[in-house]
């Protein structure tokens, strides 16, 4: 039987900062080669390496263990992390729902967590529909869609030239090239160059797609739908995106009704990350 990463510790490190010790962290990648991140709380930070190899022995297929170091940052959101143990090669493959995606997380964003939010997703796209992701990443939404329903066609739309290449390669690793196209560039700019009308629009940026919302909204066609993510307070999470969300219709002479509201997951006990899914008419 695996032991557990506090018990593989017991008799290492000091008995009164064993509870400490992180009961889970993310897996990325795949069982012959993956990669763990990690968060190790200040106290422990002198054990950060032993913690490491002790979860490399309990987790065999975990070559290289990342500390999360920072929050995410920047426009890219990613975290500059810091190799703890193993392997400084830290670029995997992770199989999820069917699709692979190449990516090392320390260039690139990628969250295994959310797989079951582009299952969601995916699973809602009919056939024949035009599909825009902005902030697209290395393209997992993109990916699982065209996989799901291999007869709509989506565009994906990223600034961070990492995650842009890893999206290039993951569309040719899944064999959706003719349904996926990547496109390099600021949504900013690209959006007006593209053919509007789209059935559906993602804005998987919860910290900050509101600011891009006139740039979003005018691309979804009549009675089409928009996904936007939105950080938000436990005590009220959607009347903040709701009110945004509504307004950056009105200024552009269109409506948006609200068909869903999800709270997709917990980012601090005080933040959420939310979904409004909106009819654009
Ligand atoms: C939270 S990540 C989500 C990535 C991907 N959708 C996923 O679920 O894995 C947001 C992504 O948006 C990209 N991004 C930020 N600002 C952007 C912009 N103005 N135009 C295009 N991409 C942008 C970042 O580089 C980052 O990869």
């Amino acid at each position: 039987m695996k032991r557990d990463l506090r018990s593989e510790l017991s008799g290492i490190i000091p008995s009164d900062l064993i509870g400490m010790v992180p009961h889970s962290f993310d897996v990325i990648g795949s069982k012959g080669r993956a990669v763990a991140v990690i968060e190790v709380p200040p106290e422990l930070e002198q054990y950060g390496k032993v913690i490491a190899e002790a979860l490399m022995r309990v987790q065999r297929n975990v070559k290289s263990v990342l500390s999360k170091g920072t929050e995410r940052v920047g426009e890219y959101r990613t975290r500059n992390m810091v190799l703890l143990a193993g392997d400084r090669n830290t670029e995997v493959i992770h199989k999820e729902s069917g699709c692979y995606f190449k990516v090392d997380p320390t260039t690139a964003y990628f969250s295994p967590r959310e797989s079951t939010e582009r299952e969601k997703i995916s699973s809602q796209v009919s056939p024949e529909e035009r599909v825009l992701v902005m902030f697209s990443g290395i393209g997992p939404f993109a990916i699982c869609i065209a996989k799901r329903q291999p007869k709509a066609q989506c565009i994906a739309i990223e600034l961070n030239p990492n995650a842009h290449n890893y999206c290039l390669e993951n569309i040719s690793l899944n064999k959706v090239g003719d349904r996926v196209s990547a496109i390099m560039g600021d949504v900013r700019q690209v959006c007006p160059t593209l053919v509007d009308g789209f059935d559906r629009v993602l804005m998987p940026l919860p910290k900050g797609a509101y600011e891009y919302l006139d740039v979003a909204v005018p691309m979804v066609k009549p009675g089409g739908i928009l996904y936007f993510y939105h950080w938000a307070q436990r005590d009220d999470p959607f009347s903040d995106g709701e009110k945004i969300l509504l307004q950056a219709a009105w200024d552009i002479d269109r409506n948006a009704e609200v068909t869903e509201r999800v709270k997709v997951s917990q980012y601090s006990p005080s933040a959420w990350k939310i979904r409004l899914s909106a009819k654009i008419v």
